[in-house]
């Protein structure tokens, strides 16, 4: 067991200990390390003015991707290498390739956001895609910037492509730093320091395990303890100040928990595949979902989420629902007994959550993988997310319609719609409706003012309650015209 966090930043060695380990990677560079090229405007992971590259050890080398730095934490940095938009200078040239495709592009005005978009695009250099326009757009939706507009910054990252710049990361001395993360990672890191305050003092402590046993236990016996494992929700909370735990669990050393493998039609996904690892899965295997999460959030913030926090933070407008509803989806539930068997259980989606942020997992349980089956060929599935804005926005309402069909009609039918009560919600009575019924338009619009009659929306500040019933009516003739046009067409002739 160690008592410090290891880690390098621009190719320099830093061992954390303490108080020192609860910071924000922001912080840390900026106040601790005078590294100020970073910016911070938002602190919750929404304008990527922060956004550094981040090393970590994947078969044996260091595997680069921009990360927000205002919602990661030093405790999830253990045995990582993090590149700053300082450490893109090097040899004998002053600035970057990327810089200077910026200014040439006149892609800064006041040049706040400047470094994060230079982060941004260095982040595509290092997975070595090609920079077009469509796949540029992508690649900086987690960036905002006030003043200069996006074409400039698009023309920058448009005159890179093809010019044979080596990856960032290639800079430093992988080597060295490779040895010493290898004799540092089978160790598990555990710190804490005393917290003084109106005369009273608190132990506040964090952990980073290494295997999924030593995980359990430690939630055994600190059942209150906060687990993070990208930190995209509990970060901003945190910054936010709504959350101050005194007890931190960091699930980046449980490599063994991010295996993605299909197994006779059943997907098997660990609770550490991030959103970005998903998503480059599902094109192949699932473009329905892969759709949804072109949509969510960021590439900053994919490529720390994971599926297992979207499900466990519970929030009702989680993308991942919908989906995992209507694909009768499991989650795997797994504790350590007292005598120190491993226990694990499988757990419907369906009945996962008891209510608003209420959930099956038991104060000893981690998730630890969720599976489903692929739909089948005569299996229509649809999912749907309507948001103020296209990108990186929270979900006002979200959908999933799965159908089963069999000679024109609809056999099974399962409904899940998000936003519209205080858990994702199932339409029975609208799924009973649908079973044994042709594809024509009539019967989604009665379908839909069925649905209307299931749900219980709320008015908030992404919409009126007015607003989320008329989208749960709506939605049902919109999948129809979808999926289903053709079929109306024959059904008419
Ligand atoms: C800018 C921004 C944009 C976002 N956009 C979207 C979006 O478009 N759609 C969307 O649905 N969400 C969005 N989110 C929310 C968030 O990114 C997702 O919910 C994400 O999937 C959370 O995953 P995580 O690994 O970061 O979770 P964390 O923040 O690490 O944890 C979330 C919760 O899950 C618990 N937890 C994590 N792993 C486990 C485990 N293995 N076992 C038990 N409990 C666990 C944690 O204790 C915590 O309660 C956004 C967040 C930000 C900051
Ligand atoms: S400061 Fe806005 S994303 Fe970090
Ligand atoms: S250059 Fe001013 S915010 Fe982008």
């Amino acid at each position: 067991m160690r008592n410090y966090l290891l880690f390098y930043v621009n190719g320099v060695r830093h061992q954390i200990a303490g108080e020192r380990g609860f910071q924000a990677l922001s912080e840390f560079l900026r106040l601790d390390l005078g590294l100020v090229g970073t910016k911070v405007v938002c602190a919750e992971g929404d304008c990527g003015s922060c956004t550094v590259l981040i090393g970590r050890v994947r078969n044996s080398e260091l595997r680069y991707e921009g990360i927000d730095s205002c919602i990661q934490y030093l405790y999830q940095l253990d045995c990582a290498h993090v590149i700053t938009v300082e450490g893109l200078k090097g040899g004998a040239e002053k600035i970057h390739p990327v810089q200077k495709a910026m200014v040439d592009a006149f892609g800064s005005q006041c040049g706040y956001c400047t470094p994060g978009f230079v982060m941004a695009l260095a982040a595509m250099l290092e997975t070595q895609e090609n920079l077009t326009r469509d796949s540029l757009q992508d690649g900086l939706t987690g960036n905002l910037c006030r003043c200069t507009g996006y074409e400039q910054i698009i023309d920058a990252g448009l005159s890179l492509n093809q010019k044979g710049i080596p990856k960032p990361s290639k800079r430093f001395e992988e080597e060295a730093m490779l040895a010493d993360f290898t004799e540092h990672v089978a160790q598990a890191v555990s710190c804490e320091f005393e917290e003084k305050w109106n005369g009273s003092v608190q132990i506040i402590q964090f952990y980073v395990p290494t295997t999924l046993n030593e995980a359990l236990e430690f939630k055994q016996n600190n059942q209150h303890v906060t687990i993070v494992a990208g930190g995209t929700d509990i970060s901003v909370q945190l910054n936010k100040e709504r959350l101050e735990p005194n007890c931190i669990m960091s699930l980046t050393h449980l490599t063994g928990l991010e295996i993605l493998e299909i197994e006779n039609k059943t997907v098997i996904v660990g609770a550490g595949v991030t959103w970005t690892k998903l998503g480059e899965y599902c094109q192949q295997h699932l473009p329905q979902l892969a759709e949804i999460i072109s949509i969510f959030a960021s590439r900053q913030i994919k490529n720390a989420a994971t599926l297992a926090g979207n499900i466990a933070n519970a929030s009702p407008i989680a993308d991942s629902l919908p989906f995992l509803y209507v694909i009768d989806a499991e989650i795997e539930l797994s504790r350590l007994l007292q005598d120190g068997t491993l226990e694990k259980r499988w757990v419907r989606i369906n009945q996962f959550y008891h209510g608003y942020k209420k959930t099956e997992m038991k104060a000893d349980e981690l998730i630890t993988r969720i599976r489903w089956n692929l739909p089948e060929t005569d299996d229509v599935l649809k999912l749907y997310k309507v948001s103020k804005r296209k990108d990186l926005d929270i979900s006002t309402f979200t959908a999933g319609i799965w159908l089963k069909l069999k000679k024109g009609k609809i056999q099974n039918a399962r409904l899940a719609f998000g936003g519209v009560g205080p858990v994702v919600l199932r339409l029975p009575e609208t799924e009973e409706f649908l079973r044994g019924k042709p594809l024509v338009s009539a019967i989604f619009q009665e379908a839909g003012k069925l649905a209307r009659e299931e749900i219980s929306p709320i008015s908030d500040v992404r919409s009126s309650a007015d607003y989320r019933f008329q989208l749960a009516e709506n939605i049902m003739l919109k999948f129809f015209h979808d999926c289903c046009d053709n079929q109306d067409n024959k059904e008419a002739a």
